[in-house]
């Protein structure tokens, strides 16, 4: 770990130590195993590389100052993923599982966990799976859910800074009452063809409209929405977009430090009033948004130059990441200790 040069670290796969695993078979699941494996063995006929049975998810461990290590909202995670087992019928992980296996695998890879001051953190992914072989669509019998840690730097390669983003109306990520509002790999794999686009025109995301109108803001490919006007943090709500932990816990924060907060449909015309617009997620943290081009109509909203994160958003993202890293008391509730 020596090795590992925190100021040029990004977001991105890194062999650890050991992950964590648990089977489904036989109508229950099973115990949950240590191992050193990156590899996983299963039958070509598995409903995970056929039909999709894949959920997954993403949260963080972060050292303090006092050298404790301190997993946010893990609780949140567990339900969701279960949410997202019933989404595409998978079996459901029981909560307590899900918390025992993230405790292990961060206690186990602690070295891992990157140091206070180099404002990195360990990334935790849960994936579950459909591993029991069916043809005809139907879910499988059989699953497999697997925890993997790593350290990692920023998202998006700037860090905290407004970058671009642009509107692309000629895809949707996800239909109206469609896996949306679930974490499925099925998800991503549909919005890799527009965020290839936007890489490749030097945007950082696609913003997402609604799939049946276009008239509402949805999401970004890999975090949730919210603009700042005055003293209101205004989000989207939709049925298919996912429910963002971080966007939950911003909505939370926003409330206490004064503001008034709105989940409500958010019109594309209603960017024209926004002070300050972001993007937020586990990975994304908080990724302010310089300007969003709508590039099928041709038009631009601009907040800021880039690079240059508003008062508003430099303010949640300090608030945040002071519970994350334990600078400020936890008075929600929303961090476990390793011990
Ligand atoms: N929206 C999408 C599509 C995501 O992939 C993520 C990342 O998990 C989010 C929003 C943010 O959710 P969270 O804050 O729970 O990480
Ligand atoms: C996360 O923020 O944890 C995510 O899962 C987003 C991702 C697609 C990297």
């Amino acid at each position: 770990m020596s090795k590992i040069d925190w100021s040029n670290l990004s977001f991105g796969y890194m062999k650890a130590d050991y992950n964590v695993r648990c089977i489904y078979k036989d109508g229950k699941w099973g115990d949950l195993e240590i191992s050193q494996s990156e590899q996983v063995n299963m039958h070509m006929a598995a409903t995970v590389l056929h039909y999709g049975q894949a959920g997954f998810e993403g949260l963080k461990a972060f050292r303090g100052k006092d050298g404790k290590i301190r997993v946010f909202r893990m609780d949140e995670n567990g339900k969701r993923l279960i949410s997202t087992c019933r989404g595409i019928m998978m079996a459901e992980l029981p909560l307590e599982k899900f918390e025992e296996a993230v405790k292990k695998v961060v206690k186990l890879n602690e070295h891992l966990v990157p140091p206070y001051e180099s404002g990195c953190s360990l990334y935790i992914r849960p994936v579950l799976f459909g591993t029991g072989p069916q043809v005809g669509v139907k879910p499988a019998e059989e699953y497999e859910f697997i925890v993997f840690v790593m350290p990692v730097g920023p998202y998006f390669k700037e860090g905290f800074k407004a970058t671009p983003v642009c509107i692309l109306r000629h895809y949707d990520r996800a239909a109206p009452f469609g896996t949306g509002r679930y974490k499925v790999g099925g998800n991503y794999a549909a919005s890799l063809i527009a965020g290839e686009e936007a890489h490749t025109k030097g945007y950082s995301a696609v913003l997402y409209l609604d799939a049946r109108e276009k008239k509402y803001i949805d999401e970004c490919g890999p975090a949730n929405f919210f603009g700042i006007r005055e003293k209101e943090y205004i989000t989207p709500e939709s049925e298919s977009i996912l429910p963002s932990i971080t966007n939950k816990s911003l909505m939370t924060l926003a409330k206490d430090m004064g503001m008034t907060v709105e989940q409500r449909r958010v019109p594309v015309e209603e960017l024209l009033t926004f002070s300050e617009v972001g993007m937020c997620g586990t990975a994304a943290v908080i990724s302010p948004i310089s300007k969003i081009d709508d590039l099928d109509e041709n038009k631009s909203y601009v907040f800021s130059e880039e690079g240059k994160p508003g008062p508003v958003c430099t303010a949640l993202y300090n608030k945040l990441r002071a519970i994350q890293y334990g600078d400020e008391a936890d008075k929600f509730n929303w961090i476990t200790i390793i011990e």
